[in-house]
């Protein structure tokens, strides 16, 4: 079993990330073939300044080692530094409709309030994204569920690109959390927690100090009940008990049960003080890795010497494929 997935090189991942895709990352390790890669190449679709991007890299990468990636044990790399995606994402764009891109929901929202110009890569986004799981043929892609619809089209790329042009690429499953695929915004609980459609002090970043973890749960919105229960019109509770479900590695069903009878305020402490805990080992590993940045260039360079021939023989076989170069064998 092959398992990939990419994280977007923001550097200030918050507790979605961490609980939506993150954990999911450290536990792929033990499950199957890990590849897991920094997409540097998908941050130039929206403004950019090239020397933030260079070290948001890193950030993000000592974020990842920090919460247990371990290249001993998975390939990580940056996505940049492997050619193939590239040059896959050009070919997979004749197997891919302008229709079907222009429904994609990351592109409306991301393209509505863009002051500067709407490129064509954020346009492109998602062919990127697909070319980068089907350059590895991966089984499976862990993702939180604000993916759903983009992997949705990389099956679609997939089974097309086979139907045209013969079995070449594996058509991969998502793997959305069952809790916490979607964490919410802690001040505008309808909304996902993010850190650039988000409130700053409804985002709990992975690197926040304590206090500040603590600070931002307990001002977290709710409504005006009591019940520690879930519920589509206590959007506020619904999504805290989510957070403490996931950071337990238990159910909702389970949290309800426990903190039946408590008020909002005790509640919130608990949740607070689970958060910190849960990101302390992050925090505390982060700096160490950060500083060493030859050291995480040393990472980059072996997961992508690792990364490459496993890409290059599927650009080889679409390449062929497709018609082009000297009619040859398969691999
Ligand atoms: P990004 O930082 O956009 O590259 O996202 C990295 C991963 O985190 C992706 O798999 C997302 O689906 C996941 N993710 C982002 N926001 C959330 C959220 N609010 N709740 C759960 N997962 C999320
Ligand atoms: N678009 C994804 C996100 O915003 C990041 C991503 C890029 C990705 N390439 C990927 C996720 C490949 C899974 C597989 O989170």
């Amino acid at each position: 079993m092959r398992i990939f997935s990419g994280i977007q090189p923001t550097g200030r991942k918050h507790l979605g990330n961490y609980i939506g895709a993150i954990q999911q990352y450290v536990a792929g390790q033990d499950r199957g073939d890990a590849i897991f890669c920094v997409v540097d190449l998908h941050a130039t679709s929206v403004p950019f300044e090239p020397a933030a991007l260079r070290e948001s890299v890193y950030d993000t990468a000592a974020i990842l080692l920090a919460a247990g990636l371990d290249p001993e044990r998975c390939i990580f790399f940056r996505q940049s530094d492997v050619m193939e995606h590239t040059e896959l994402t050009w070919l997979l764009c004749s197997v891919t409709s302008w229709g079907e891109l222009n429904r994609m929901h990351q592109f409306k929202d991301k393209a509505g309030p863009q002051r500067e110009l709407v490129s064509a890569s954020l346009f492109f986004y998602p062919v990127l994204q697909a070319a980068d799981v089907l350059a590895y043929r991966a089984d499976e892609v862990p993702v939180g569920d604000d993916q759903r619809q983009h992997i949705e089209l990389m099956r679609n790329i997939a089974e097309r690109f086979n139907q045209r042009f013969g079995e070449t690429l594996v058509v991969p499953e998502h793997r959305i959390p069952e809790v916490g695929a979607r964490i919410m915004d802690l001040q505008f609980p309808d909304r996902k927690m993010s850190t650039t459609g988000g409130s700053p002090q409804g985002t709990v970043l992975v690197l926040d100090p304590p206090e500040v973890v603590v600070k931002k749960l307990r001002a977290s919105v709710t409504d005006s009940g009591t019940e520690i229960r879930r519920s589509p019109d206590k959007a506020g509770i619904s999504n805290l008990i989510q957070i403490l479900a996931a950071v337990r590695h238990t159910s909702p069903e389970e949290i309800e049960r426990e903190f039946e009878g408590f008020g909002y305020g005790a509640f919130k402490q608990a949740v607070a003080e689970a958060v910190v805990e849960f990101l302390a080992p992050v925090r505390e590993r982060y700096d160490e890795l950060r500083a060493d940045v030859e050291g995480l260039d040393r990472i980059f360079d072996t997961g992508a010497a690792k990364a490459r021939p496993i890409a290059s023989e599927t650009l080889g076989d679409v390449r062929a494929a497709m018609g082009f170069g000297p009619v040859r064998e398969r691999l």
